[in-house]
């Protein structure tokens, strides 16, 4: 086999084989392939599209690539959720544990985030004494201790995406569909989970700025998911807005350990539920109901055990920002528009995200929303306050805001409901 011959095959707009596709993927991942040939084969990929033969080849070699998990041990089904991120979106921290107080294993590895949205790890480390690396042993005793564990992914999972993401997030070559999905999906199914549920955002927010692209992302996904035997469903959700009223490490725990206490935001506590019954149905386990474990106390209990059982402290106090500033409404109306990247953006430059793999983030920084849309509000009132560790970094977040909301004398008809579709095999 011959790289060229690989990346001129798709650059012509003809179908890779089988054998091409596992041995440029085998190839690349050993350092044969370089990342120059690499990533002309990507941008060809990404100009000319895979069909769905060929993506299930592309996330058979790519879980080949590594190790898989192996939960048949359990004694309860499995059941997982990704999301493909973000604005405020902390719904694996309540989902988690809610799922696990119903009767399913919830067993999920998770990323730090880059760019605006932000990353389950990084909330959860906001948890003083938490610890987001885990060896397979330990994992499999926080599931048995907790019913859920959510901790980074080792090395030995999926190597090859690990290499190809990285090299497609320098190359432009981010936004093609059967990459995401073959990305996002070697890595679910090498996780070993038995059903999986898929939360596809849309809007300025998300990777997917429209329905309909959104939908091919589900539906391409949903079937990788069926192929390889995990029960797979997907929702489209809206993420023209943020979720919540919190957006920021700290922040964000915060706001989940209130739904888990049967409070909450009311948008952030119908998607858990929502997303938990998925789950739960994927896995064909029927009997208590996630609104029930919300408020029982016992999603609370499977939350504690789990931050416990990783190192972490519930009880501890969360960090906090230093300095603090309020934007208020610049006018008596509705609140008609509240732009999701626009929130990420400003929360980003506040500290909460992260420009390089290798930057920290500031647990402490972000923003809360004191409105949301279609909520009335007065001329004065304050819309969000912003933290941040240093003042100075106001002045940027400020920027990111300008334009990103509106008061008019009603709510924008464009808003995209919280589910917007279903998409099953
Ligand atoms: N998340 C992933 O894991 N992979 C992608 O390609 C995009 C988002």
């Amino acid at each position: 086999m011959d790289a060229i011959d690989v990346i001129v095959t798709k650059r012509d707009g003809r179908e890779l084989s089988a054998d091409q596709i596992a041995w440029v993927v085998d190839a690349y991942t050993r350092g044969e392939v370089a990342d120059e040939q690499m990533s002309s084969l990507a941008m060809a990929i990404l100009l000319n599209g895979m069909g769905r033969g060929e993506i299930g080849q592309w996330t058979e070699a790519m879980i080949r690539s590594g190790s898989r998990m192996d939960w048949s041990g359990l004694d309860r089904p499995t059941t997982d959720k990704h999301s493909t991120g973000g604005v405020g979106d902390k719904i694996t921290l309540p989902l988690a544990p809610l799922v696990a107080a119903c009767g399913a294993y919830v067993p999920q590895l998770s990323g730090r985030g880059l760019g605006h949205t932000g990353g389950t790890l990084d909330k959860l480390e906001s948890i003083p004494g938490w610890r987001a690396s885990l060896s397979n042993d330990e994992m499999l005793g926080v599931l048995r201790e907790a019913g859920a564990v959510v901790c980074a992914a080792g090395d030995g999972l999926a190597p090859a995406d690990k290499k190809l993401y990285a090299l497609r997030d320098v190359t432009g070559t981010v936004e093609s569909i059967p990459l995401i999905a073959s990305s996002i999906m070697s890595k679910k199914i090498a996780e070993g989970t038995g059903a999986l549920v898929l939360d596809v955002k849309v809007g300025s927010g998300a990777f997917m700025k429209t329905v309909e692209t959104a939908r091919e992302l589900a539906r391409t996904m949903v079937e990788l998911g069926t192929d390889h035997g995990v029960a797979t469903v997907a929702l489209l959700t809206a993420m023209d807005r943020p979720l919540g009223h919190a957006v920021g490490n700290a922040l964000e725990v915060a706001e989940s350990v209130e739904v888990l206490a049967g409070g909450g935001p009311s948008d952030v506590v119908e998607l858990t539920v929502r997303l938990a019954r998925e789950m739960l149905a994927a896995a064909g386990i029927s009997g208590k109901d996630p609104e029930d474990a919300l408020k029982d106390g016992s999603a609370m209990d499977a939350w504690r055990r789990m931050i416990s059982a990783q190192g972490g402290d519930p009880d501890a106090a969360l960090p906090r920002a230093a300095e603090s500033i309020e934007v208020t409404a610049p006018a008596s109306g509705v609140l008609a528009r509240l732009d999701a990247y626009g929130v990420g953006l400003a929360a980003w430059r506040l500290g909460a995200g992260r420009a390089r793999k290798e930057d920290s983030v500031s647990f402490g920084a972000g923003i809360t929303l004191h409105a949301k849309p279609g909520e009335t509000v007065r001329k004065g009132q304050r819309l969000m306050t912003l933290h941040a560790d240093e003042a100075a970094r106001f002045e940027r977040a400020l920027e990111a805001l300008d334009g990103a909301y509106e008061v008019g004398e009603t709510s924008d008809p464009s808003l995209l409901p919280l589910v917007i579709d279903r998409i099953t095999a």
